[in-house]
């Protein structure tokens, strides 16, 4: 049998990603009336950290503990990943005493190659070029609160980074229009964008971007890894700060998200968060149920003797 990974929305089908979507909302029910529920008892995830982490560290280690099993933080630093022990090799290795491993990394190249050389499911925790797990959160929050996305305008505004890269494959598996308002040289990885057609327009405009939007999202506008493109960065992205009145130009019923860590002042106007229409708390809380429901699917529960 073959080993499921989730190192991009893609590594789903559109189903399975619903299925996903409508399991984190179980999940998350389940735990409000305080029922244990603990399918992965005696299961190990691995969590492989090159970069810093709030959410998703916390979010997959409580998940584990709250699934009856157990996590175990393996920071590059200290392992030998970090002094030069061959990504493949160490993949064998770890592979082989885990039931799961999560790496949040740099280069995408290093998740691909990991998976390729594990036994066990591999889930993407953030890469230079993807986030899916933020993804499989932000649309268990919308579909709490709006219902289905489908046929939904979903507008990027910002970076074309990690987020905006994950935003354009959930467009593409759950069919809503995705709009993205960047600055010149800024764009997302073309590769995504051919694939993903016309379901996916760019713009340079954010007021054209979130006209009548359902769903407005934007993230910092230096990602980790690029602090020295910092001041460069400030200057091409102030036309692009979120702010209540570029809310306003959207649909009356719009949500705004944010994956968070947020810098206000920079890419959101001091406020917003505390916006009616800023969910950003409910989605950071949906990051444990949606990955609880992820990990659930990906790794297999133990057989009773
Ligand atoms: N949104 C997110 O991934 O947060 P952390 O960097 O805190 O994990
Ligand atoms: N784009 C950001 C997301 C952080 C959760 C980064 O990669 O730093």
């Amino acid at each position: 049998m073959t080993v499921r990974h989730f190192l991009s929305f893609m590594d789903c089908s559109s189903a399975e990603l619903r299925q996903l979507i409508a399991r984190g909302i179980e999940l998350k029910a389940l735990r409000n009336r305080g029922v244990l529920h603990e399918p992965l008892r005696n299961r190990v995830l691995g969590m492989i950290f090159e970069k810093a982490s709030t959410r998703t560290r916390l979010s997959f280690e409580a998940g584990m503990i709250q699934l009856g099993g157990q996590a175990i933080f393996l920071s590059s630093r200290d392992t030998q990943l970090g002094r030069g022990e061959p990504v493949p090799d160490s993949a064998r290795v770890m592979s082989s005493m885990l039931d799961g491993v999560m790496i949040r990394t740099y280069a995408h190249e290093m998740l691909t190659t990991f998976a390729a050389h594990s036994q066990v499911p591999v889930i993407n925790g953030l890469s230079d070029d993807l986030h899916p797990c933020q993804l499989l959160a932000d649309m268990q929050t919308f579909f709490e609160h709006r219902g289905d996305i489908r046929g939904k305008t979903v507008a990027w505004i910002g970076d074309g980074n990690n987020m905006c890269n994950s935003y354009i494959e959930a467009a593409e598996q759950l069919d809503f229009t995705l709009r993205i308002a960047c600055p010149e040289g800024y764009e997302p990885n073309p590769r995504f964008l051919e694939r993903a057609g016309d379901r996916v327009q760019l713009t340079r405009d954010p007021r054209e971007a979130v006209a009548q939007a359902h769903l407005v999202s934007t993230d910092v506008w230096t990602s980790m890894g690029q602090e020295e493109e910092t001041r460069l960065r400030l200057a091409a992205f102030k036309p692009y700060q979120v702010t209540a009145e570029l809310l306003d130009g959207a649909a009356p019923e719009v949500l705004f998200m944010h994956c968070l860590p947020a810098h206000r002042g920079e890419e959101i106007s001091h406020t917003l968060l505390d916006d009616p229409r800023a969910v950003v708390w409910d989605e950071a809380e949906n990051r444990l149920h949606a990955q609880k429901a992820l990990l659930e699917f990906l790794i297999k529960p133990p057989l009773h003797a």
